[in-house]
């Protein structure tokens, strides 16, 4: 069996003069699995994906990334195998402009400036600020610096990419390109993990949903078994409510539902048979 993307083994971790905020994790997600992680404010999330690109260290235990623990592994270097885009794009961006921005990250790749350019245009392109290179950072609106903090992730084309509340800020049209995005890099292999507080994004988007409540993993399975009416206790403790069409199926007796299309599904099937 090949190596996981990432496997964190036991891992805790303490803020200096902080609290506790990840206890005893233990997780392992594979090559090109798509993953959202959800909880309440607060619940560790940013902290966990944080110990992925060495960003933050385990206070005890350990994280590896295919097969190799990340122990003293220098961010520059973990920045091939693992991308992060920031919750906060301001505390990502740092360029004067949008080109400038995105092409940072590349730069240190070791790929000919013909690739790089091809690369740095493409991650602008796939979120939408085309148009807008030579633009300076913060005369881009907010959902735009998040745009931004993203394309400068996906230029280094690592194959693991995590995305910490992507659809924060977005409209209809921004969500619906993150939701493409995250497809795209699935389709192509690559390990797509997301922090949301979007159910619907996570339901629609991802495979696999990972609950946190206080520092620790309280559920972990398939939107359908996350967001099953069993789970609801577990997702009201950490202050979670599952997707609409989760909450109308129940309510309509059809099981779960995570999606508007299992619903609709599921309602069609039910006509048919003409209960
Ligand atoms: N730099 C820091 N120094 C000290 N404590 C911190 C720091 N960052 C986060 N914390 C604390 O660690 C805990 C986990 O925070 P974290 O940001 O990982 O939560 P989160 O689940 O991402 O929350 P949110 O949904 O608000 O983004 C919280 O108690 C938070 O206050
Ligand atoms: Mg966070």
């Amino acid at each position: 069996m090949s190596e996981p993307a990432i496997l964190v083994e036991n891992v805790s971790f303490d803020y200096p003069r902080g609290p506790r905020a990840l206890d005893g994790i233990a997780l392992r997600i594979d090559v090109g699995e798509r993953v959202a992680v959800v909880g309440q404010n607060g619940s560790g999330k940013s902290t966990l994906v944080r110990q992925f690109n060495g960003l933050l260290r385990p206070t005890v235990g350990t994280v590896s990334i295919n097969g190799r623990p990340i122990g003293r592994r220098h961010v520059a270097e973990l920045a091939r195998e693992v991308g992060l885009a920031f919750q906060n794009p301001d505390r990502q961006i740092f360029a004067g402009s949008v080109r400038a921005e995105v092409a940072f990250g590349p730069r240190n790749l070791g790929l000919s400036q013909s690739e790089r350019d091809a690369a740095v245009e493409r991650a602008i392109v796939t979120v939408g600020l085309d148009g807008d290179e030579g633009t300076n950072p913060y005369d881009l609106g907010f959902s735009r610096r998040k745009c931004l903090a993203l394309a400068s992730i996906l230029a280094m084309e690592t194959p693991i990419v995590i995305l910490d509340e992507p659809t924060t800020g977005q409209d209809a049209r921004g969500i619906d390109r993150v939701k493409r995005i995250v497809s795209d890099l699935s389709a192509a292999g690559r390990t797509v993990i997301a922090v949301s507080h979007d159910m619907r994004f996570v339901a629609e988007s991802f495979e696999r949903v990972i609950v946190m409540r206080a520092g620790r993993i309280v559920l972990d399975g398939t939107p359908a078994e996350a967001f099953a009416d069993a789970a609801w206790p577990t997702l009201a403790s950490t202050y979670l409510e599952p997707p609409l069409a989760a909450r109308v199926g129940a309510r309509l007796g059809l099981g779960t539902t995570p999606t508007e299309a299992s619903l609709v599904g599921a309602l069609v099937e039910r006509a048919a048979d003409g209960r």
